[in-house]
Parts: structure tokens; C-alpha cells; sequence
């Protein structure tokens, strides 16, 4: 008779198969178990034929990744803890002592604080290109650039670049391009055929899923997404040392949240532009950086690679007049109710920031726009109305 306590772990009952419900179940595993040595030995971690250890997946993250890899119109997906984890698992892939990364100016802040950290403790220079200009990219490309960072739109400042334009002057001369295209979520964009063409977008796309893909503020999630074979295992081989697993529980919140990425993007995307639109009308404001709209810069590359009805996140900023000061546009945020301070977007309550850009830029993209002060406003899903009425009554503290 077997002792109690061992049944508590071996016990021989096992459930009918055949189960199903509308949510895949959820896989928890550091170790997994083999039926025999010889399966042991004959698994290999890199095919997804089976399993060896949590690290290299579960029935879960590889759910989770085929469906990445099918909304990124790619072929293969690995997942990491972090849109960050996905930035820096691609640095580390694919650079070493001796080469150069290109990194748009207004590209998001922590990605060029990895270069200006660890890449170049490890011997690894870096330049920022001016991400509307593919001459000012063609100009710094040289024999020891290996990886140009696009992103689109740029962080904060929203200009929409030339994606096509600077992913083909780095195929012309074989160097990788690797995109963040946490803006798009797959939606707005397709990273790999931009604008209707096809292969001609980037190598590489990274995806941080902890704005719409998680779409709650409650997971930290990346991805980073390939179409090519040998690039994927170069990004994979890389992400098994350094063990950028993920959880079970953050894979299975973000495939609950998958389905109604669509809706919420384009739900998020109507109320962005609406209230963006007012804001634009609004004495205190003298700019609104949104690609969807007319003025922002870069508008017409968002149009030529989105679609002329095409869509956006519900992200945007806006630059007061420079009669105000950043004492006042604190209080300003300081004064939103609904409009919550954090960082991060993408979720169902709405965020704001106030930005400093003076301290963010440092080549020629942010010499176009005004001076002044910025603030970044990420749309949820609250009542537009309401959101709206917060904005006029948090204007008024800016007096
Ligand atoms: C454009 C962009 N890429 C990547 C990230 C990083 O994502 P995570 O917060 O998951 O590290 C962010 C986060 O704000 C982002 O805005």
C-alpha cells in the first residue's frame, strides 16, 4: 500500500481527455518530466516537436507564440519577460565587441540607455540617426554597423518615419533591421510587408505585449518576431543563455486578452483621435503630435504605411505654448482625476506624463518640433466624455 503522503504527489488517478473550454489551459512547469532516458536524450530544446524544460517552453508560451508570430505576420515568435527583454535579447544576438548599432534619436529611452551602458561597456559602439531622414541613416551606416533600430512611430515625440524607405537602405547593404513595433501591435502595421509590399519592411520585429497584447497594465511581457529560420535560432540560442523565460500565468493572461486586441486597439484609436482633435482646438495647446493627424510630423509616411482609413494606438502627445512653464503643466497633470501619472500605456485606464524633451534628444528630429513642454497621454477605455470633461477641468489649473 503506498504511504498517503507519496499519493499526494504520484497518485494514479488521471482525468478523461477530451476536455475543452473557450481558454487553452495553463501549463506550469520549471521541470518536465520524460517517459524514458531515451526520450530524454533524444529531445532537442530548440524544436518545438517536444519538451525538455520550462525554459525553453511549454504547451502555453507555445501557444502563445504562434499566435504572436500569426498577429506580426511573422513565422516564429520567442517570449521574454519584458518589451526590454526583447530589445536587449536582440542586441546581444546579434552584436558584439567591434561592431556598431544605429538607433533612431526619438527611439524609446531604455533601448538607448542599453547602448550607452552595457553595449558599450562590452565594446560595442553606437550612433543615433535622425529616424525621418534615410540620408542622415545612409550617411552613418559603415563596415561594422551589424543591427539598425527602427521604431514607429518614436516614442513620445510620435513622428512617423520613412519605414520603408530606412528598412530598404539597410538591405541594400545586408545590414539587419530590427523594428519596435509596440505602437502598431500588429494592427496598425505589418512590420514585415510595409505599406502593401512584400519583404520589404524589417528582419526583426520586437513587440512589447505588455501595452495592448496584455491590454490590463498587469503584465510584463515581450516578443520578439522573425520571418527568417537562421535568425530566429541566432535570437533563440542567445535567449536560452541568458534565460529569458516567462510564467505560465502572464502567457495565459495574455492569450485571454488576445481575442479582444482588435477592439480594444481600434476602440482606444477612436478615442484618441477625438480627443486629440479637441485638444488641438484648445488655446493652451500649441501642438498635438499624432501621426493620424494632418500636422503631426511624419503624417504622411503613417498614411503611406497604415492606409489612408488607417489605424493608430490610442497614444499622443502635446506641446503647451511656451508661455507656460513645467510648474504649471505639473499642475496641470497634478489636476486630472481620471487620467492616472504612469508610465506605460496600452491598458484600460488612461495615463499621462509630462516629459521633459530637452533632456531626451539629442540629434536633429526634435529640432523640428516647438519648444515647450510636453505631455504624453495614453487613451483607455473610459467614457471619451468624460475623459474629456477631466482634460478642461485639469486646463484650467494650468492658469
Ligand atoms: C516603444 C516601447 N518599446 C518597448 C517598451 C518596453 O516594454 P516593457 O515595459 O515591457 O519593458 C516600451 C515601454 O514603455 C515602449 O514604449
Amino acid at each position: 500500500m503506498t504511504d498517503p503522503i507519496t499519493d499526494l504527489i504520484h497518485h494514479p488517478y488521471v482525468p478523461p481527455e477530451g476536455f475543452a473550454a473557450p481558454q487553452p489551459g495553463v501549463f506550469k512547469a520549471s521541470t518536465v518530466i520524460f517517459r524514458n532516458v531515451a526520450a530524454m536524450r533524444a529531445r532537442d530544446w530548440k524544436l518545438k516537436s517536444g519538451y525538455t524544460y520550462g525554459l525553453h517552453g511549454t504547451p502555453t508560451t507555445f501557444l502563445l507564440e504562434e499566435r504572436i508570430a500569426a498577429l506580426e505576420h511573422g513565422k516564429h515568435c520567442i517570449l521574454v519577460p519584458s518589451g526590454l527583454a526583447a530589445i536587449a535579447n536582440v542586441a546581444m544576438a546579434l552584436l558584439k565587441t567591434g561592431d556598431e548599432v544605429l538607433i533612431p534619436d526619438n527611439a524609446y529611452g531604455p533601448n538607448k540607455a542599453l547602448a550607452e551602458g552595457e553595449l558599450k561597456h562590452w565594446g560595442i559602439a553606437h550612433q543615433y540617426y535622425a529616424a525621418m531622414d534615410a540620408a542622415d541613416l545612409r550617411a552613418r551606416l559603415s563596415a561594422r554597423t551589424r543591427l539598425v533600430w527602427l521604431e514607429a512611430p518614436g516614442s513620445v515625440t510620435m513622428e512617423f518615419p520613412p519605414l520603408a524607405q530606412l528598412a530598404a537602405v539597410c538591405r541594400e547593404r545586408g545590414i539587419v533591421t530590427a523594428l519596435d513595433s509596440t505602437w502598431s501591435a500588429g494592427i496598425a502595421y505589418n512590420s514585415f510587408d510595409l505599406g502593401g509590399g512584400r519583404d520589404n519592411g524589417a528582419d526583426i520585429v520586437a513587440h512589447a505585449l505588455t501595452k495592448y497584447p496584455s491590454g490590463g497594465g498587469d503584465v510584463l511581457m515581450g516578443a520578439i518576431v522573425t520571418r527568417d529560420d537562421a535568425l530566429n535560432l541566432q535570437l533563440k540560442l542567445t535567449h536560452m543563455r541568458m534565460g529569458f523565460g516567462i510564467g505560465a500565468n502572464d502567457a495565459e493572461a495574455v492569450l485571454r486578452s488576445l481575442p479582444s486586441l482588435p477592439l480594444r486597439y481600434h476602440a482606444q484609436d477612436r478615442a484618441g483621435r477625438e480627443l486629440a482633435q479637441w485638444l488641438k482646438q484648445r488655446p493652451e495647446v500649441a501642438r498635438v503630435l499624432h501621426p493620424a493627424l494632418e500636422a503631426s510630423p511624419g503624417h504622411e509616411h503613417w498614411r503611406a504605411t497604415c492606409g489612408a482609413g488607417g489605424a493608430a494606438a490610442g497614444l499622443f502627445s502635446i506641446m503647451f505654448h511656451d508661455r507656460y512653464g513645467s510648474k504649471q503643466v505639473d499642475a496641470f497633470c497634478d489636476a486630472l482625476k481620471l487620467f492616472k501619472l504612469g508610465y506605460s500605456w496600452g491598458g484600460p485606464v488612461s495615463l499621462v506624463v509630462p516629459y521633459d524633451l530637452a533632456t531626451m534628444r539629442t540629434a536633429v528630429s526634435a529640432a523640428a518640433l516647438a519648444r515647450g513642454p510636453l505631455v504624453r497621454f495614453s487613451i483607455g477605455l473610459e467614457g471619451v466624455e468624460d475623459l474629456r470633461r477631466d482634460l478642461e477641468q485639469a486646463l484650467a489649473a494650468l492658469a
